[in-house]
């Protein structure tokens, strides 16, 4: 109010003094100049000080509600990797948590388990409604704890579980973890199952617990080696295929690579000597396999 008076009067002393120095025209055009300019300038003071007003003001309105993460690729995401299939509050968190919290995720999406619509939830439990009590025991969280994920794993694949209890390597973890014996995940690794990485190989594994494999059960070894030439090749063509959210395995050849895998794992999981008969009829499966995965490669190059 105060500023409407102060101009008032300042605009009639300008006017007057214009006059006595100009004369009447003049003095009109002189003035038509500096109102232009007096208006500019106090737009642009305007501006300046809504703009900073509005700069103190917060920055979104004060809820209850934290912020909700966005379920897309960070920036450090690996080039043409796709997200896990299923948008739960883990992957979602754990996707910009950092370092290992996210190597789960990149690992896990594409997993057997990921394709099959399964989420970290399903092995590790927690609060998949709320983020604050995400990791709480009350909600069957079971964090990384070794003896519960195997009884979990067990509860999915209690035939499974069964055939390696029975053999040799089983052990009852939920009484003490021993490390001398193998766990699911020593073999089958914990987020990329069925998509296992490029330098993973079985038999490595049976020979850092095993001294001489060819020599102690040569059959039985020979059979993991030809697993892990066939799924060299495996590696491949689920590579090519990694956008598909059904199978990362062409129709074709799922039959033969499921049929199969089941035949191994009863001979590996009983981890019992087996004779050249039994290891040449499987060994003859999967260089077969490997050889049409080899041709489906070179003609979908
Ligand atoms: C709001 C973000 C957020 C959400 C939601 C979230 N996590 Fe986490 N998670 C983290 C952070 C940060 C850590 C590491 C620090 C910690 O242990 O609290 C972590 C750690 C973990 C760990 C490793 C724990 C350990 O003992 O080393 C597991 C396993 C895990 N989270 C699984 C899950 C699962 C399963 C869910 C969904 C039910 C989930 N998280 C939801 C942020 C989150
Ligand atoms: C098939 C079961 C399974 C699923 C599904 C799974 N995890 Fe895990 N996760 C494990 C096991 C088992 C361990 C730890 C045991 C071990 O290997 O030492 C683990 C360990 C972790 C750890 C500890 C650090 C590490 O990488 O070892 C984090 C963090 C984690 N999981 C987060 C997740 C998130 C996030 C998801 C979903 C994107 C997820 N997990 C899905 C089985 C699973
Ligand atoms: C909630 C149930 C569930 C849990 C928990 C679970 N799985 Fe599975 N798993 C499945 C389903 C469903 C499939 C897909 C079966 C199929 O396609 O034939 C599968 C497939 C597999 C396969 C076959 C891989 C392939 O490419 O076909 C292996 C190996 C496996 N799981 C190991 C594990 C291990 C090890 C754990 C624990 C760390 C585990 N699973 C936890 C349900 C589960
Ligand atoms: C973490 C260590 C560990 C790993 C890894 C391991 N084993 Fe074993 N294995 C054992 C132990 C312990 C026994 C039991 C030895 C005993 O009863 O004296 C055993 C026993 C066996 C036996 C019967 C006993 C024998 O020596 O003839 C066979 C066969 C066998 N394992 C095969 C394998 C194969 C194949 C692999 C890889 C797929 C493998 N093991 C990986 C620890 C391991
Ligand atoms: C000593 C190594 C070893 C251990 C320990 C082991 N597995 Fe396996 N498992 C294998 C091999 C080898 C196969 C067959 C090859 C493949 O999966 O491609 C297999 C296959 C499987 C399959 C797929 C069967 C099918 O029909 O496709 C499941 C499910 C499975 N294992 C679950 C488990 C669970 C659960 C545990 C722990 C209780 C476990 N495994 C422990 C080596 C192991």
């Amino acid at each position: 109010m105060e500023v409407v008076f102060f101009a008032i009067v300042l605009g009639g002393v300008v006017g007057v003094v214009f006059r006595e120095t100009f004369g009447r025209a003049r003095a009109l055009r002189w003035l038509a100049i500096a109102s232009a300019i007096a208006a500019s300038v106090c737009f642009l003071g305007a501006t300046r000080v809504l703009s900073a007003a509005d700069d103190a003001k917060p920055a979104a309105a004060p809820t209850d509600e934290p912020t909700k993460k966005e379920f897309v690729k960070p920036d450090n995401w690996p080039q043409g990797h796709p997200l896990p299939i299923v948008e739960s509050n883990c992957a979602t968190c754990h996707l910009t948590a950092g370092r290992e919290l996210t190597a789960a995720v990149v690992n896990f999406t594409r997993s057997v388990h990921d394709l099959d619509e399964m989420s970290c939830a399903d092995c590790h439990g927690g609060n998949t409604e709320d983020d604050a009590s995400a990791h709480e025991g009350e909600f069957d969280f079971i964090g990384t704890k070794k003896s519960a994920h195997i009884e979990t794993c067990s509860g999915c694949h209690d035939e499974e579980a069964e055939v390696l209890a029975g053999g040799p390597h089983g052990w009852d973890f939920s009484k003490r973890i021993n490390t001398e014996f193998p766990m699911c995940f020593d073999c089958h690794g914990n987020h990329d199952i069925g998509r296992p990485p490029a330098d993973f190989e079985l038999a490595l594994w049976c020979a850092d617990c095993h001294d001489q494999p060819d020599k102690t059960f040569g059959n039985l070894a020979s059979v993991v080696d030809q697993n892990d030439r066939l799924w060299s090749v495996l590696r491949k063509v689920q590579q090519k295929n990694i956008a598909s959210i059904e199978h990362l395995v062409p129709q074709e050849f799922r039959e033969e690579v499921d049929g199969l895998r089941a035949a191994t794992m009863r001979v590996i999981h009983r981890s019992k000597e087996i004779s050249a008969d039994e290891a040449h009829k499987l060994n003859r499966r999967a260089i077969a396999l490997r050889t049409a995965l080899e041709m489906w490669l070179q003609s979908n190059p």
